[in-house]
């Protein structure tokens, strides 16, 4: 019998087009149709009535197990329902309607959640999965309009069972509309299932996007730190280093208000697995005036004063926020704060970021709601920046 065993999930949001995107048991066909509703101030779904005016409908010939597709020809910042349809000779299944939003545009405001190790506190996690499950039902409270996972979403990336058993399956009921962003952790093992499952820009181990008036960033450090050679960096963040030219290219080329990168291994955590070999990127990301960097691997949260050339900077500096999230390893601190460490904590968490032109405010919350850290950052039109 044909079954929908992942998804329907959102993927790579732009003012005028997202991607959807589904497993099937089987191989079978692609269709996904998009609705609009009606907005009224009370009855079903909340505030709009039952989508059942037809906006657009897109298929795609042959049949797949993964399934993708991208609507187009919508209007920024709107929120639109969406039903998934697959067929094959066993049967057709469906499922929706579900709501997406498209990307904001330049000068709106809007919000995003970032977490990590949903996968990689996996062998150490006495709560079965729990903890993913209540990180993913915090976050939708917060209704944000995408999210960043900074890695290790698996606990092993060539193990196919993994993806739904740490990731897609607690993630599901979230996933289903909230596009997501990843990047490579170690524990991905840069399998081909992330190629496979994730619609990103290619080569999908880095990329960048803009939403809003945020400029992101996307790096495989995994990638700057080989295995054979982890912690240790080797040259690979030197010029002619594909990677290397393209964040260098990357954020040169962008005239966005705010920058923001993220990237698995931390160069700044006063814990354990601190990568010190990633701070060669640091005069890079400070050159082009990097705001806020996300990072993870170790299980933890911890956010950094603002860092520039080594030093706390609070005119100029860079804000580097350790988002271990689904997972917390309370000895995997040092026994005291190091000089760059603002805020630190070992608990469950995620990170909520809220952006407008010339704010930023961000907030770390915990599994069950609370919150625990916050900061905020102005920037005004010449660019100048005041926390506060
Ligand atoms: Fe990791």
């Amino acid at each position: 019998m044909l079954t929908i065993v992942k998804g329907p999930y959102l993927q790579w949001p732009t003012t005028d087009s997202m991607t959807i995107m589904w497993e099937t048991s089987e191989p079978a066909s692609s269709k996904v149709q998009v609705l609009v509703a009606e907005r009224i101030h009370s009855g079903y779904q909340g505030n709009y009535k039952k989508p059942d005016q037809i906006h657009s409908t897109y298929s795609q010939e042959g049949y797949s197990t993964i399934h993708q597709l991208t609507v187009r020809d919508l209007d920024a910042s709107t929120i639109y329902f969406y039903k998934i349809y697959s067929e094959n000779e066993q049967g057709e299944v469906e499922s929706g309607p579900y709501p997406l939003k498209t990307a904001v545009k330049k000068g709106e405001p809007f919000s995003f959640t970032v977490t990590s190790e949903t996968g990689g506190y996996s062998g150490f996690d006495p709560s079965n999965g729990q903890i993913n499950k209540n990180i993913f039902h915090q976050m939708q409270r917060y209704r944000p309009d995408f999210t960043l996972f900074v890695g290790d979403v698996v606990n092993d990336g060539e193990n196919y069972e993994d993806w739904e058993k740490y990731f897609f399956g607690p993630g599901k009921e979230f996933m289903v509309n909230t596009p997501f962003y990843s990047c490579l952790g170690n524990h991905e093992n840069n399998a081909s299932w992330y190629y496979d499952f994730f619609a990103f820009a290619p080569p999908k181990n880095y990329y960048s996007f803009d939403y809003g008036d945020v400029h992101f960033l996307c790096l495989d450090s995994t990638d700057f730190i080989k295995f054979e050679n982890y912690p240790h960096s080797t040259g690979e963040m030197s010029p002619g280093n594909t990677q290397y030219d393209f964040l260098i290219d990357d954020l040169k080329s962008t005239s966005a208000k705010w920058k923001m990168v993220f990237f698995h291994y931390p160069p700044y955590v006063s814990g354990g697995y601190q990568v010190e070999d990633l701070r060669q990127l640091c005069p890079i990301l400070e050159q082009y005036g990097v705001d806020l960097v996300f990072n993870s691997h170790t299980i933890v949260y911890e956010r950094s004063h603002p860092l520039r050339a080594g030093k706390i900077d609070f005119d100029e500096g860079i804000v580097y926020i350790v988002a271990g999230g689904a997972g917390a390893m309370p000895q995997w601190l040092l026994p005291k704060r190091d000089w760059h460490t603002s805020q630190s904590l070992a608990v469950p968490h995620f990170v909520q970021v809220v952006v407008t032109s010339d704010h930023l405010e961000m907030r770390a919350i915990d599994e069950e709601g609370r919150l625990f850290d916050t900061f905020r950052l102005r920037k005004d039109s010449d660019s100048k920046k005041e926390f506060y």
